[in-house]
């Protein structure tokens, strides 16, 4: 892609066709989509101004003509972190009449969640409710949003075209960062590399309470490029059994040929292994399977009035339960499978560099194990890597650029990791990529995890980088060891002072690993530790810490 270097004849001309685009991204995937709308409308000439909301200033927004929003949804209808203020102030009552404003909104989600792609239509709603106009409908998207996605940017793209047809068509002047036209790989979410496994480990002892998977895989000739912090997706195989389980139970023909969106023809039992979401129930999925069973109880359970009976049923459950509770069925399995998602991929940290290691990708795997309801349940993916993922498998993988958890640009930044269990894992790939490049920059890694004897990930790594320098200090926390239980925020705590004096010194701090109560521990206790060691109220910790967020040496990969 060639840089736009506007002349000076060009720059004196007047720019009509103007557009801003903001996102709000947890992990990248709206962000990267707002990029190539952006990328898109560049060639068409516009000014583009592509910022994250939290670099917006909300009282520009009178200036704005064009507005286009990409924006997702964290679990229960939150906005991502990025978003938040933005969202804030647009409900708030300083929010000005926008009556000069066109927008449209394309809203990521994930349709097994209760409010699927909330923000996105708060956004819309509140946009319009200001007096906006939509120049676009919204799109909801679900995890599989590729072809959703391009349809809204093809929407907006003739949209705007459309209108601001007739005005000037100067050269725009380009003030968005395009990158460099690197040569990138051919391969994608859409079109994923199949990589071979070259080692999957358990790296808990005897013992253990859990199990963790090492996976090495092979991306040998895929010239796919990652960086610490990114992810890997990988498509996940269904268990064979439950597979053939649900096919008994619903009498159905495992060798009958079925058409899916991608692949012309299989048998339906492959379909159903590698193609369909059999294990996670939605209420918009129930709907669409209720018309083919003349069981009362599953319409009963989609009224409006059993809105909590539904969501415990949803709870645990899988499409085998559902067959198996809702008799007698009327609909063909290739009417039935029509209704279901394609599974979508499951996203782990990568655990390696790949400046130490260029052909190889590393990840870190928690099993996932359960009982509910009567059955013994398992992780699609993480159940298979703890089962059957075998060495020479190949795997369907695509990279997931993560640009909200990277290192420092500047290697001698300190950085501070705070991770529990399989949180480590991205922690492993900076500490490679700063041996690899031989940095001076300090270190300091806080680990959390049950017993020191079964559960301390990688243990030889840590103490060979901290014996070479490369970890300057480590401080672990295993909670069961000891009568009182023990986590990294405590450890956090102890170290209140130094920690403080790492972040004055420009640390950046990371945390990764569980959202739920981990990282909103971790958080508050950062926050307690900035107040003390910093003689700051709590509003001023708060804005400290928001600070950092901003200037993005607070970073979080929570899951
Ligand atoms: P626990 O299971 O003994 O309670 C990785 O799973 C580690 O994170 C375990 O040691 C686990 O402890 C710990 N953990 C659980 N809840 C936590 C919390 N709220 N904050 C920090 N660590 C937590």
């Amino acid at each position: 892609i060639e840089r736009d270097v506007p002349t000076i004849s060009e720059a004196a001309v007047t720019v009509t066709k103007e557009a801003t685009i903001l996102f709000g991204s947890q992990t990248g995937n709206s962000q990267a989509l707002a990029k190539k709308l952006a990328n898109n409308l560049q060639t068409d000439n516009f000014e583009i101004t592509l910022v994250s909301m939290s670099d917006f200033k909300p009282n520009t927004l009178k200036k704005i003509q064009n507005l286009l929003i990409v924006v997702s949804t964290q679990g229960e209808g939150d906005p991502p972190d990025n978003a938040i203020q933005l969202h804030e102030f647009l409900s708030s009552k300083r929010a000005p009449k926008l009556d000069q404003l066109q927008y449209s909104v394309l809203s990521l989600g994930d349709t097994s969640y209760e409010k699927f792609c909330q923000t996105g239509k708060d956004f819309d709603e509140r946009l319009e409710a200001l007096g906006a106009n939509r120049l676009a409908p919204r799109i909801d998207c679900d995890l599989d949003y590729d072809d959703a996605a391009d349809e809204w940017i093809s929407n907006v793209q003739g949209k705007l075209n459309e209108l601001l047809t007739g005005s000037s068509s100067t050269q725009a002047i380009s003030n968005l960062d395009v990158g460099n036209a690197s040569e990138e790989s051919t391969y994608s979410r859409k079109n994923p590399f199949q990589a071979e496994v070259l080692e999957n480990l358990n790296l808990n002892g005897r013992g253990s309470n859990k199990e963790t998977r090492h996976l090495e895989l092979s991306i040998e000739d895929a010239n796919l490029q990652f960086e610490p912090g990114d992810s890997l997706g990988i498509f996940p195989k269904n268990d064979e059994s439950l597979v053939d389980a649900l096919i008994a139970e619903l009498g159905w023909n495992a060798g009958d040929q079925i058409a899916t969106k991608e692949n012309q023809a299989q048998t339906l039992k492959e379909a159903l292994v590698s193609y369909f979401e059999i294990t996670v129930l939605s209420k918009p999925l129930l709907e669409k399977i209720a018309p083919f069973t003349s069981n009362t109880q599953l319409h009963d359970l989609l009224k409006e009035e059993n809105v909590q009976q539904l969501r415990e049923y949803l709870h645990g459950r899988d499409l085998l339960d559902v067959a198996q509770d809702f008799k007698p069925w009327t609909a063909s399995a290739s009417e039935f499978v029509s209704v279901l998602r394609k599974i979508p991929a499951r996203l782990y940290s990568i655990a390696s560099s790949q400046k130490a290691n260029p052909d190889e990708v590393h990840l870190t795997i928690g099993t996932v194990r359960y009982e509910a309801h009567g059955r013994d349940r398992k992780g699609v993916f993480s159940g298979a890597c703890a089962e059957n993922v075998e060495i020479g498998t190949a795997l369907p993988v695509y990279v997931h650029h993560n640009p909200n958890f990277k290192l420092p640009q500047n290697p001698e930044t300190p950085i501070i990791m705070i991770g529990a269990g399989t949180g480590v894992a991205p922690y492993r790939a900076f500490l490679e990529e700063r041996e690899e490049l031989g940095t001076e920059g300090k270190s300091w890694l806080f680990f959390g995890d049950q017993h020191f004897v079964t559960d301390f990930l990688y243990q030889t790594e840590w103490q060979k980088w901290l014996k070479g320098g490369v970890l300057t200090r480590m401080d672990v926390a295993f909670s069961r060891d000891t009568e009182q239980k023990v986590y990294v925020q405590h450890r956090l705590k102890e170290q209140a002072e130094e920690i403080y004096k790492w972040l004055e010194d420009g640390a950046v701090i990371y945390i990764c690993g569980d959202e739920k109560n981990m990282a909103t521990d971790v958080h508050a206790t950062l926050l307690t530790i900035i107040e003390d060691r910093g003689s700051k109220t709590s509003e001023e910790a708060v804005a400290y810490l928001n600070e950092l967020q901003q200037q993005k040496r607070y970073q979080r990969d929570v899951y």
